[in-house]
């Protein structure tokens, strides 16, 4: 095992984690399998070596940055000790050892362990999500370790929780967890990220009815869920519409009475780390050294864990091919390859290394001469000097995984060209890819296509390699690991609060009291009531939802004082309103606002519309106008466009295709519409919503009493409107952006009964 030196100030002691616990608030607590070091132990010395992969580089490179210190008062890091208690005892004991986060080690039994671990995690999940379905292992007894687990994550964590504190949960080891937790924990705050893909439905339908059920709800017990792309973003929601019947709003979804968000946010880099690690004089002496030892060849270089994913055999016959295709240049460069040991106790992986270092054999074998070998291989750990002075020596980074969630590597090559020298190639089946555009973006699986990218990017002049290079280290530079980190931290905080507002009290005799004394005193009242399920009860039939006596008498008695404007707000045709009570003096509202008749006029077509819904499309626009420079956005009073006239040919384009895809399955179920026009990708009203219809109402009155009831979504748009100006009711519990929510349909003329009693009452009788 590698190790980079004894236990450098790596641990916060668990001692002095339990001191601090009991007093602060509002930490930040992070969940993943793996924790971001392990002991090694040679005798009576322990040395610290850090753990592998993008998960852990990216969350401890926000927990050493100086950024957001502030911000929390504690980070804390719980995951899975893959050493025994006695060391990190001792370790702890030391005393010598300290960092600003703590760590919670969870000790699991061996065996249970190794089901977890390399049976469900690794011989199911991983490679189903990224659509290595022939290598699924379906064990009963994967799922059930991977079940107890989790469940002993959650056991250990939810008595440690206060209430401020924020836990976010990481990656596919750990996906019952946040509604395991949420069990414990009705209001604790929780988010979840998937670092891998998560794939198309048709993949994910393969596990067993079980376990995906269980998969869903298990991650959708948090309150964000995140994933690096939109497409993994569709694929997660069509699952959860397909297997939990949940269909999604804006990424928004009613889950059990719960608000919960899905989203994109690509994971960064730190950035800065990378970029000025270039010009650290350790760093450049070795760099210096491989490039003199090299005599000045060309370098192609890259560096994986040792997984199937990672697309090791493909490259090493992409570069085969091209050592065939393209003789003349032979001699003149070197590939350096690095495999990173990884999950090495389960078969498939020990095959591959078996495979990948044949391969290396027989390329070395045929094409080597005296003086010269065309593949230098390593299988070891990096430490990170190491691997930035290759980052930095590399004229080529070959990047080539047959599926990867987004791949770190890629993205830490770039920051790390600071002298605007390199190449990078990358697979374009990598998440990275969608933000690395100028990349050379080849098919792993494409052995020509990777030979003739390798030729190109060896032979790329200096401007041009400098020019994409400066495009891909703004981008990364302007989304970095922080940003990542602080983004999904808003987010969540957002949704917590959206949760709060929905959390509506159920309308008692005190509240009932208030509205009345309101009612009773104002002068210019308006009374905004939805149909189907509020005034009338649901029906077999539409048609049969004919209003009753007691629903006329209601309206009657409502309409016949002056001070009151009672509107009908509906999402019924036209017609069927008229027909039912278009001889009363009402103002009537059909199918959501798209028509309408005000109190004894004709009927109209609205035209103004609220502009909630530009706030979601603003934002995915946004990041395309970062990842196509050149673009901007244009907004108008009911249209919101993107325009990309100013863009380089090909890449504006393709770049508006996959906003368009994006954009139309977004507003799926939503009134809004798409245009594909003229280098311009535009979003428009279809329609028109209950919420912008009821607002422009109520603002044409100017009332000093306002009420409005409803039952069903649609109902929801009115209630966020009419925030702060209205009495705002739902029929039926449940979350709602209502003040205030009655049990039932039946309830409704009760409630107005009550309303419009005379004063001389001298108190409110209880509903019911
Ligand atoms: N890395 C590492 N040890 C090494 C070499 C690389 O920890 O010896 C880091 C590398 O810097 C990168 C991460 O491992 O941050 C790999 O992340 P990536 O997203 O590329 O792939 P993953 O291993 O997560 O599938
Ligand atoms: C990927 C996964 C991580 C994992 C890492 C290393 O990045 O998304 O969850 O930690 O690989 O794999 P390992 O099995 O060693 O934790």
């Amino acid at each position: 095992m590698d190790s980079t030196g004894p236990l450098t100030g790596a641990l916060l002691f668990w001692s002095h984690f339990w001191n601090k616990a009991c007093i602060l608030m509002g930490r930040l607590i992070i969940i993943s399998n793996r924790l971001p070091f392990s002991l090694d132990r040679e005798g009576d010395k322990l040395s610290i070596r850090q753990s592998s992969g993008g998960l852990v580089s990216a969350i401890k490179s926000y927990f050493e940055s100086n950024t957001n210190k502030d911000q929390l008062s504690e980070k804390l890091w719980m995951g899975v000790a893959d050493f025994p208690q006695e060391d990190w005892e001792q370790a702890v004991a030391s005393h010598a050892f300290r960092q600003d986060f703590g760590i919670i080690p969870l000790y699991v039994d061996k065996d249970l362990y190794d089901n977890y671990y390399n049976g469900f995690s690794n011989s199911v999940l991983w490679p189903l999500f990224h659509y290595f379905s022939s290598l699924v292992e379906y064990e009963s007894r994967f799922f059930d370790a991977y079940v107890r687990v989790n469940q002993q994550f959650a056991d250990t964590l939810a008595p440690l929780l206060q209430p401020d504190d924020q836990v976010w949960i990481h990656d596919y080891q750990l996906m019952l967890l946040p509604h395991l937790l949420r069990q414990k924990k009705q209001d604790a705050t929780i988010g979840f990220f998937l670092h891998i893909p998560f794939p198309s439905y048709e993949i994910f339908r393969l596990l067993p009815t079980e376990w995906k059920k269980s998969l869903l709800q298990g991650v959708m017990g948090a309150d964000l869920i995140g994933f690096h792309t939109y497409d993994y973003v569709q694929h997660f929601l069509q699952s959860v519409k397909m297997l939990l019947g949940v269909e999604s709003y804006f990424h928004n979804l009613q889950y059990q009475d719960r608000l919960v968000r899905i989203d994109l946010f690509p994971i960064g880099i730190d950035y800065n780390k990378f970029y000025q690690a270039a010009s650290d004089p350790e760093v450049l002496d070795m760099c210096n050294k491989i490039r003199n030892n090299l005599e000045d060849k060309k370098i192609i270089f890259s560096v994986d864990r040792l997984d199937y994913t990672k697309g090791l055999s493909s490259r090493l016959n992409g570069f085969e091919y091209f050592l065939d295709r393209y003789p003349e240049w032979r001699e003149k460069m070197v590939f350096i390859l690095n495999i990173v040991p990884s999950r090495s106790s389960i078969p498939a992986y020990l095959e591959r290394k078996k495979m990948i270092e044949e391969k290396i054999g027989t390329i070395n074998g045929r094409f080597s001469t005296i003086s010269w070998q065309p593949v230098i291989y390593r299988y070891n750990h990096l430490s990170f000097k190491e691997l930035i002075a290759l980052y930095q020596a590399a004229d080529v980074a070959l990047i080539t995984p047959l599926r990867d969630g987004m791949n770190l590597v890629a993205k830490e090559y770039v920051a790390s060209c600071a002298s605007g020298r390199g190449v990078l190639i990358l697979s374009e089946l990598a998440g990275a890819a969608s933000e690395l555009s100028e990349a050379i973006l080849v098919n792993p699986t494409d052995t020509a296509d990777v030979a003739s990218s390798i030729t190109r990017a060896l032979a790329m002049p200096l401007y041009e390699q400098r020019n994409r290079l400066a495009l891909m280290q703004r981008r990364l530079q302007e989304y970095d690991v922080i940003k990542w980190v602080n983004d999904f931290m808003d987010q969540l905080t957002q949704v917590k609060q959206e949760q709060k507002k929905q959390q509506v009290k159920v309308l008692d005799d005190k509240a009932l009291t208030t509205i009345r004394r309101h009612y009773l005193n104002a002068k210019n009242r308006c009374i905004l009531l939805d149909y189907d399920g509020t005034l009338v009860p649901f029906t077999r039939l539409p048609s049969e939802a004919s209003p009753d006596n007691a629903v006329r008498d209601m309206l009657s008695r409502l309409t016949s004082d002056a001070r009151n404007h009672v509107i009908v707000i509906s999402g019924r045709d036209l017609s069927s309103l008229d027909r039912w009570l278009g001889a009363m003096p009402l103002t009537l509202v059909a199918e959501h606002g798209a028509s309408f008749k005000m109190r004894n006029g004709t009927w109209q077509q609205l035209v103004s519309v609220s502009d909630l819904w530009k706030d979601e499309i603003r934002r995915i626009m946004q990041l395309f106008v970062i990842r196509c420079a050149g673009s901007f956005i244009e907004e108008k009073t009911n249209t919101i466009a993107w325009h990309y006239r100013n863009t380089q040919t090909g890449l504006g384009f393709s770049r508006s295709r996959e906003l368009l895809n994006t954009l139309s399955q977004l507003i799926q179920n939503t009134t809004l519409q798409v245009i594909d026009g003229n280098k311009v990708v535009e979003v428009r009203i279809a329609g028109f919503d209950k919420g912008a219809t009821a607002l422009k109402i109520v603002n044409e009155q100017d009332p000093d009493f306002v009420l409005c009831i409803g039952d069903d979504t649609t109902d929801e748009d009115m209630f966020k409107a009419l925030e702060g100006e209205a009495y705002t009711i739902k029929v039926n519990n449940g979350a709602s952006a209502a003040q205030y929510t009655i049990l039932s349909q039946q309830q409704v003329l009760p409630l107005l009964n009550k309303l419009i009693a005379p004063l001389a009452e001298p108190q409110v009788q209880p509903l019911n």
